[in-house]
């Protein structure tokens, strides 16, 4: 296959004419950050609902691979069966006991450590410790919990529920990016996971936008430019942007060099350039031309969230005796500490219910409309009939210059606001 020119030959047409550019954003109110309400919304209506990013393929390779996932209160175990890569409830079945504590493993037995019973590595129950009623007892009702798992691009997708929206369509254009960047074909070489004590969405702005990285990562800036760089409009459920890397450097790491081939189908354009992008509501990208990151980023309260970060590379580079993913690890690990210092302080900040939001810039587009998607999904229940029949990210788009043009509401909906914190402050909280 012949290489495009650029990822812009791959993609839809860009509107350069978007709402959004004639008017900017307007980031949201204290609630829709620190709120229980719009916590409890998105766990149940994003988090609970839609496909969800758990794993890359690379990492549950052979049978008996697991890595397991802890999702609002519960935790999903996501092993490498008979049939394929499966997921299940993470708990047992006989009295609940969380069954898998380790982030990630290989065993072709799971054994409960609380009264011995064993599953397979399919989820069937293959002995029990304990005298049961044998007429009634029947061991193949009683094996793991499944949930619904698919495999697109390398990446494994669960859904809690039976009513997510379908995942090509919410996955759009991301399969252009996917295939240059070979995706499916990549190394997981390293994986860590981090605690955040902010609000999820505020770690998705972050990872999202460069007008950060002056002040918050020198490494990155030195190598980046933001100056240089811009967002995409994209079909389906994703955002994206995207960023030069600075002449004179060939990889974004600590020594801003690398040796490692380019891969192969990356446009000319796009090799020395970042492309983030990232699959709403969490899952977060950032292709390169040597390498692939991906985190994403789960909540926990409306205060915490945990970020799981996956180094990636193109197996051709990875067999090699020399291969070495230290400078880009290093450079990301610090770059990560750096950004959850800015969510953190952040999320403090925005905790007082006096907060108004400001204007954001032209860069920040992906910031707003991740506010503008999430915000669809969890309007009000009045609202939910009409966003249900237009859940494409697009629609939420458009909402950006309906909210700009509000500035000035907002600003009267401050003193609102004031009120309400006398009023509600043996709560804390406001509702809304
Ligand atoms: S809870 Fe697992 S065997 Fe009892
Ligand atoms: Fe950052």
């Amino acid at each position: 296959m012949t290489r495009a020119s650029s990822m812009f030959d791959l993609i839809s047409d860009q509107d350069d004419e978007r709402p959004y550019f004639e008017t900017g954003g307007i980031g949201r109110s204290h609630e829709f950050y620190t709120g229980e309400e719009q916590h409890r919304r998105e766990m149940a209506r994003i988090y609970g609902r839609r496909w969800l990013p758990v794993d890359h393929v690379s990492r549950l390779k052979d049978k008996g691979a697991y890595t397991t996932l802890n999702i609002g209160t519960g935790s999903v175990l996501i092993i490498h069966g008979d049939n394929g890569i499966q997921a299940y409830h993470n708990y047992c079945r006989h009295r609940g006991y969380k069954l898998v504590e380790e982030a990630a493993g290989k065993r072709q037995s799971l054994v409960c450590l609380y009264h011995c019973w064993v599953y397979d590595r399919n989820g069937k129950l293959k002995s029990l410790n304990g005298t049961y009623f044998d007429h009634f007892f029947e061991k193949e009702k009683n094996g793991l919990l499944p949930v619904r798992t698919e495999v697109r691009f390398g990446v494994v997708f669960i859904a809690l529920s039976d009513d997510a929206p379908d995942l090509d369509a919410s996955l759009g254009e991301f399969g252009e990016f996917a295939r240059v960047y070979e995706l499916a074909d990549l190394e997981c070489v390293e994986a860590k996971d981090y605690p955040v004590a902010s609000n999820w969405k505020l770690v998705a702005h972050n990872v999202n936008e460069s007008l950060h990285f002056p002040t918050a990562h020198k490494d990155l800036h030195r190598i980046t430019d933001f100056d240089d760089a811009g967002t995409y409009e994209l079909k389906g459920d994703i955002v994206g942007a995207w960023q030069s890397i600075r002449n004179g450097y060939n990889s974004v790491s600590m020594t801003g060099r690398s040796a490692r081939t380019p891969m192969e189908l990356v446009p000319e354009a796009d090799r020395m350039k970042i492309n983030w992008i990232t699959i709403l509501p969490n899952l977060l990208f950032g292709f390169t031309a040597d390498y692939v990151m991906m985190q994403w980023v789960w909540p926990e309260s409306p205060g915490t969230c945990f970020v799981r970060h996956f180094w990636l590379f193109h197996p051709s580079e990875t067999a090699k005796s020399d291969f070495s993913h230290e400078a880009v690890f290093a450079l990301w690990d610090k770059a990560n500490y750096e950004d959850w210092e800015m969510c953190e302080r952040t999320h403090r900040g925005l905790s007082n219910p006096l907060w108004a939001p400001g204007q954001l810039s032209l860069d920040e587009e992906v910031v707003s409309q991740i506010d503008s998607w999430v915000a669809a999904e969890t309007a009000e229940r009045s609202d939910t009939a009409a966003n249900a029949e237009d859940r494409a990210v697009t629609s939420a788009k458009a909402e950006d210059a309906e909210q700009a043009a509000d500035i000035s509401a907002k600003a009267e909906d401050t003193a609102a606001k004031a009120e309400d914190f006398a009023g509600t402050s043996e709560t804390g909280k406001a509702t809304g």
